[in-house]
């Protein structure tokens, strides 16, 4: 347990698709003056230095978000509002230009939140709670804005429903150990009694591992059970080869992750919009092949 270090996957394909949904969510949010809660479950250490040693290693932010800003002369037409949020998150973390610093989930809706909004972020592993905490502090983010070293699936309860109703759930667990894929059916679940109208933003990989493949079902019908509607969105950067995972071992870790997606409950209204608009540019912008491509669908 605890192998998983997202500063090997910052700014990777899965980062682009995930914080463009989560911008697009909290942006939708702050429409209405009432403030949100906003939840991070699995947090990270919640900023990441694209010259870092371990981003270099593993080129992925390459792939992702370099390649989108590298290739955006490809586009026909204006780069879709969604990827012009997500972008300007990104240059408010750096100001002097170019692409070092890039924003975890806690730094980009630290970013988002108005002064009547909370943040609350759980992370469990030992090494990123106290770079999450001293980034937290560096923030002077104060009591808005919550870190605790504590089970992101055991902590969520606790804070459903919001005193004011209103708030996002982010569940980004790294999947490293299968029983994630359980944990995060039963947290919808629990989330949704709790709290049915809040807005549930699941991230997970999509690899050849059956937990992977019926996790958006389950998640779906958990929506489709509450009278809920949902949006989910996927996204493929390449073809990867599918072999079983009894073959490969880790199939994320030797193969590069390819394809993940994003299951939205209780999506704002704007978000299939913005995503219908986004997500081909994301294909156009960091597809590699024929295979690349992507799904949206929603009830
Ligand atoms: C994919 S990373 C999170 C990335 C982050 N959400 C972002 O978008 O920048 C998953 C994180 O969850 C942490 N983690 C794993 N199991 C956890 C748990 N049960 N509760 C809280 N954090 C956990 C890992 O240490 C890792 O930092």
């Amino acid at each position: 347990m605890f192998s998983y270090r997202h500063a090997f996957h910052a700014g990777n394909h899965a980062d682009v698709l995930k914080h463009t949904v989560l911008i697009s969510a909290m942006n939708y949010l702050a429409q209405k003056d009432v403030g949100y809660t906003a939840i991070d479950t699995h947090s990270g250490p919640g900023l990441y230095k694209l010259d870092s040693p371990d981003a270099k290693q593993s080129g992925e932010a390459q792939e992702g978000l370099l390649a989108l800003l590298r290739n955006k002369s490809k586009l026909a037409g204006p780069m879709a509002p969604a990827l012009l949020a997500y972008r300007a998150v990104l240059d408010h973390f750096n100001p002097q230009g170019g692409m070092v610093h890039y924003p975890g989930s806690p730094f980009i809706a630290h970013h988002l939140l108005r002064e009547q909004d909370k943040l609350k972020l759980f992370e469990l592993h030992p090494t990123d709670i106290r770079t999450l905490v001293a980034n937290v502090e560096a923030l002077q983010a104060g009591r808005q804005t919550m870190v605790m070293n504590e089970d992101g699936f055991l902590g969520l309860p606790k804070y459903l429903p919001p005193t004011t109703r209103r708030g996002l759930v982010f569940i980004d667990p790294s999947y490293e150990i299968k029983l994630d894929y359980e944990r995060v059916v039963v947290a919808v679940s629990t989330g949704l009694q709790r709290f049915a109208t809040g807005t549930f933003v699941i991230w997970y990989p999509i690899i050849p591992r059956p937990q992977a493949h019926s996790l958006p079902r389950h998640l779906t019908n958990l929506a489709r059970q509450s009278n809920r509607p949902w949006l989910h969105a996927t996204l493929r950067i390449r073809s990867g080869a599918q072999r079983p995972e009894a073959v490969t071992g880790d199939p994320v870790k030797r193969l590069g992750l390819v394809e993940s997606g994003v299951v939205v409950i209780n999506p704002p209204f704007s978000l299939q919009e913005d995503l219908q608009a986004a997500l081909p540019q994301m294909v156009q912008l960091m597809g590699q092949d024929s295979q690349a491509g992507f799904t949206l669908t929603n009830s």
